[in-house]
This record gives structure tokens, sequence and C-alpha cells, in this order.
């Protein structure tokens, strides 16, 4: 696939990992839309950084929270651009909540940004009728049991499904994968510490980048002859059993 002719939405893609992605597909050619909630100067900055390689960047602020604003944000990103050949779907929210500890409320925020919002961006992007490719952001914790966040876990082990759901139901027009990442960088607020601490073994002894990511989502979306597909970027840690560690 060349990417130069590619119009691309990526969500959360100020900072971070999305930050990541943006560079990335830049590099390759491809237009790209950054969409951002908070990160207003990050996303106007990286804006610049991707006109400065040579390629059309656009910024669209939304909060995913509700099915009006990613209707809104995908009619934006096609008005900005003429229209939408990829959706990277990486905004997330991430918080540890235990079975206790989640309430209804917080069941829901971990939901809507993490598995409604890209539903229904999938929905609102499959309805522009042409053909397209979506990449997912999950977790290398979809293989687990991880009790310490729950609402997060079941948000992304259900956006695992869809993507292999969506994979069928939309072929042969649009491909759907899903990218799960490992520990790639500690929760805002954290230091790298936190992934000593936390991250649990790493059978390959490597620190995951968000570069390397960003690679496999290029490579995911270069290749025209995968759909339904986890790619785990994880130093081989979804291998391990149980509750996650
Ligand atoms: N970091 C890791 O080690 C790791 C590990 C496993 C999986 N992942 C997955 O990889 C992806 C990227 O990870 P990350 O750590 O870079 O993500 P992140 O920093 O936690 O979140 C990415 C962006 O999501 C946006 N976002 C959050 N709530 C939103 C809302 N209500 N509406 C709109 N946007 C919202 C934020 O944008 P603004 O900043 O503009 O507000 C945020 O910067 C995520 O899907 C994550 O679950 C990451």
């Amino acid at each position: 696939m060349d990417f130069k002719d590619k119009r691309v939405l990526v969500t959360g893609g100020a900072v971070r990992i999305g930050k990541a992605i943006c560079e990335t597909l830049a590099r390759q050619g491809a237009t790209i839309c950054i969409h951002y909630n908070r990160s207003y100067e990050p996303a106007v900055k990286l804006q610049d950084e991707l006109i400065e390689l040579g390629v059309d960047a656009h910024v669209a602020e939304a909060n995913l929270m509700t099915e009006t604003a990613c209707n809104e944000l995908m009619e934006r990103a096609i008005a900005l651009m003429g229209g939408v050949d990829i959706l990277i779907n990486n905004a997330s929210v991430f918080n540890k909540q235990t079975m206790d500890e989640a309430d209804m409320d917080c069941w829901l925020g971990e939901l809507w940004p993490n598995f409604f919002a890209p539903v229904q961006l999938m929905r609102a992007f499959a309805a522009q009728g042409k053909p397209g490719k979506i990449v997912n952001l999950l977790d290398r914790r979809v293989t687990s049991l991880d009790t310490a966040c729950v609402p997060y876990l079941v948000s992304k082990k259900a956006l695992t499904d869809v993507t292999k759901m969506a994979a069928i139901h939309y072929a042969p027009r649009i491909s759907v994968n899903g990218v799960a990442p490992g520990a790639v960088l500690p929760p805002p607020g954290e230091g790298m510490n936190y992934i000593k601490d936390y991250a649990g073994h790493i059978p390959l002894e490597v620190q995951v980048s968000p570069e390397d990511i960003a690679e496999s989502v290029r490579f995911v979306l270069a290749n025209d002859s995968l759909t339904g597909q986890i790619i785990y970027v994880d130093g081989g840690q979804h291998l391990s059993m149980g509750n996650g560690s």
C-alpha cells in the first residue's frame, strides 16, 4: 500500500504512542488528522512538525464520551482531509480499579473512550462506503485475567473481539486489525520505574518503545493481506498465564 495518497485519523494522536504513530505514518507520506481531547498545545506543535516533514496535517478536538462526539469527529476529519482512508483507534484511559473499587461511573469512564468510541468511530468510518483500513490499539493483557484493572481490561478484551468481528463484517471493503502493546510508557504522572516495578516478567527482556508500536501499526497497514489479526508487541509477555504478571 502506498501511504502517499492516504488520509489518516489518529485518535489521541498528540502525545505518547499516538504521537509516534502520527510521526511514523507522516514519514511514509500520509496526510494526518491528529485528534486530541485535552492536549491542544502538543497537537498543534505536532501538526507543525508534520508539516515540516512535507505532509498535510490537521488537528481536531473531541471528548469521545458520547456517540455524537464520535460522529462529529469523523465528520470533521472527513471535512478537513476530504475523506478518511485509515482510522487508528488509539485514544484510551487506564485506571487501576478492582471489582470492589469500580462503581458504574468507573465502568462507563473506561468503556466509553476505550470501547464505545472506537466502535462508533468504526461505524462512522465504514459509513463513508469506500475501502479503508482500521487499526485498534489493544493491550497485551487481553490474554490475561488481571484483576487489578477490571473495567480497563474488559474494555480492551471487548475491543479485541469486536476487532475480529468487524474484520469479518467489513470484509472485503475494510480491513480491521489490532496492535496490542506491552508495557511501553508508565501512566501519565508516573516515572519509568513504574514499568520496572509493575510490568512483570518480559520473556525477551526488552523495553518496548512507542516507535516499536508505531512501526507495527505501519506494518499492519502496509500489508493488504491482513485482517482480524492481533499483533502483540510486548516482548512475549502475553504468553504468560494467569493474572497478567
Ligand atoms: N502506554 C502503555 O504502556 C500501553 C500499554 C498497553 C496498551 N496501551 C494502549 O496503547 C494506546 C496508546 O497508549 P498511551 O499510553 O499512549 O495512551 P494514553 O496516553 O493513556 O492516552 C492517549 C490519549 O487518549 C486521549 N483520551 C483519553 N480520554 C479521552 C476522551 N475522553 N476523549 C478523547 N480522547 C481521550 C488523550 O488525549 P489528550 O491528551 O488530547 O487529552 C490521551 O493523550 C492506548 O490505546 C493504550 O490503551 C498502552
